[in-house]
């Protein structure tokens, strides 16, 4: 096998790997948007063909939501079987004002920093889904076959919380089962260190409807009287941090760990610039525990924050309403062994003790996740982390991440099997954000680190 004519089938091929990743790209998949699902169903048959055309046996398989694409190639000869996860849907654009162009209509660009892959999904997860195809596209091209078995897993609906996941897994864990998950959606450190990721944090989402008056009323003719309920809700947000941003939710730090000294020496090694991180989106001061550190922060403590808030007047001028109603959108990150159902159950039960007379509240599930963390004592995981030393000629780095990707617990809880997370993407690609973009060096050097990760690890 030759690494070199693999690598240098990349960089040949290069341009028209990009183009392939446009096409993807104007593949308008938004998941949580019912209006989108035939875009979401063409985005799993550009992936069946595109897999057909490698020669792989692949199809696109029902759910009761967006479907799953599932593919499998290469020989069963005693190497490890490896599994490519990647997900074809992507997050809603809006706002849409704030995009300097179509979000569906992508383009190269030249900027300051370099060229980019402007476009919804290009980091999140089109881009780095491609990174894998198009090296298995150069490995079969020079080798003429893939040098173990791999199976191919692609989702539409992670970016909604995956509901159809889990019993997928179940009903397919024969299928499925790998020696390795390779999840390409997270990213390297500081924008500039390959990583490989071995911590993820869970998460839970709440929403809630605080109702006090049956209408909308006269806020001169009603207020003093009548309870508010944004009143009542700002109250509850406000109190679920204390001065020391500590969650007061009751048991809500029950199950979460202190960092070991070892990830604690580790961590430290990696020297976490926080100034940088928070300067370029203009902060400057950790708003987390006070008495933990940056990284810790984003990576091994939980967090609670509000998504959104709403209620009342929102419209332009003024208007002297008081709302019969006032929400909220709230979401945890949870880490180490925190229970989501135990602490939705603490949470729900402090907001009720909360509400005063003449409120009712109702609740909306938006799921509920674990973290979850890998242990990276296979050698597969050292030699993974040199083959993207070699690429990037920096040492990679086992990193943790403050994101959620509910399916790497399940890989490991379900099927045992477990995930090898690795991915290019940069703190600035602006993820779920308008102008999301790859850069180029991600997608080029992302496929030929996955080239190297497939020969150093078979
Ligand atoms: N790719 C992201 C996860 C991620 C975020 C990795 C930041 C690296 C850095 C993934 O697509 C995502 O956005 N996950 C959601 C959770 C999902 C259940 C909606 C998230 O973390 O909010
Ligand atoms: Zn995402």
């Amino acid at each position: 096998m030759s690494l070199d004519a693999v690598l240098s089938q990349i960089d040949e091929d290069l341009p028209a790997a990009t183009e392939r990743l446009l096409d993807l790209l104007r593949i308008q998949s938004i998941s949580t948007d019912p209006a989108y699902k035939e875009a979401c169903d063409t985005a799993a048959d550009w992936l069946v063909a595109d897999l057909q055309s490698l020669g792989v046996d692949a199809k696109k398989r029902p759910t009761p939501g967006h479907p799953m694409v599932v593919g499998h190639a290469g020989p069963e000869n005693g190497k490890p079987h490896l599994l490519f996860y990647g997900h074809y849907d992507v997050q809603p654009v809006d706002p849409l004002n704030l995009w300097d162009r179509d979000p569906f209509d992508p383009a190269i660009e030249e900027t300051d920093a370099g060229t980019v892959i402007r476009g919804r999904g290009a980091a999140d997860d089109k881009g780095q889904l491609m990174t894998f195809m198009e090296a298995l596209r150069a490995w079969k091209t020079v080798e003429g076959d893939w040098p173990c078995r791999i199976t191919f897993f692609f989702e539409g609906e992670e970016e909604s919380g995956s509901p159809s996941l889990v019993p997928f897994m179940k009903e397919n864990a024969e299928e499925l089962r790998a020696d390795f998950a390779m999840i390409c959606d997270t990213g390297m450190f500081q924008s500039r260190t390959p990583a490989i990721t071995t911590m993820l944090r869970g998460l839970l989402g709440e929403e809630l409807t605080i109702t006090a008056p049956s209408k909308d009323l006269h806020s001169g003719m009603f207020g003093g009287i009548a309870m508010n309920p944004i009143r009542v809700l700002s109250r509850i947000i406000a109190s679920l941090h204390d001065d020391q941003g500590r969650i007061t939710i009751p048991g809500f730090y029950d199950g979460v760990p202190e960092l070991s000294d070892e990830l604690e020496a580790q961590w430290q090694g990696l020297a976490f610039d926080h100034a940088g991180f928070l300067g370029d989106v203009g902060l400057s001061h950790p708003a987390g525990e006070q008495d933990r550190t940056p990284l810790e922060m984003i990576w091994a403590r939980p967090t609670c924050e509000v998504n959104g808030i709403g209620g009342g007047y929102q419209g332009d001028g003024f208007k002297t309403v008081l709302p019969s109603q006032a929400s909220a959108k709230i979401s945890f990150r949870l880490v180490g062994d925190q229970d989501p159902l135990a602490i939705r159950k603490s949470f729900r039960a402090m907001v009720e003790g909360m509400l005063p007379p003449d409120c009712t509240i109702e609740w909306t599930d938006h799921g509920a996740g674990s973290a979850s963390g890998t242990a990276t004592d296979d050698p597969v995981f050292g030699q993974a982390l040199k083959a993207l030393s070699d690429e990037w000629q920096v040492p990679a780095a086992y990193i943790g991440c403050g994101g959620s990707i509910p399916i790497a617990g399940h890989f490991q809880r379900i099927l045992g099997t477990p995930p090898v997370l690795i991915g290019f993407g940069k703190d600035d690609d602006q993820i779920h954000s308008p102008n999301e973009k790859y850069d180029m060096e991600s997608f080029h050097k992302g496929i030929r680190s996955w080239a190297r990760i497939l020969d150093a690890i078979t």
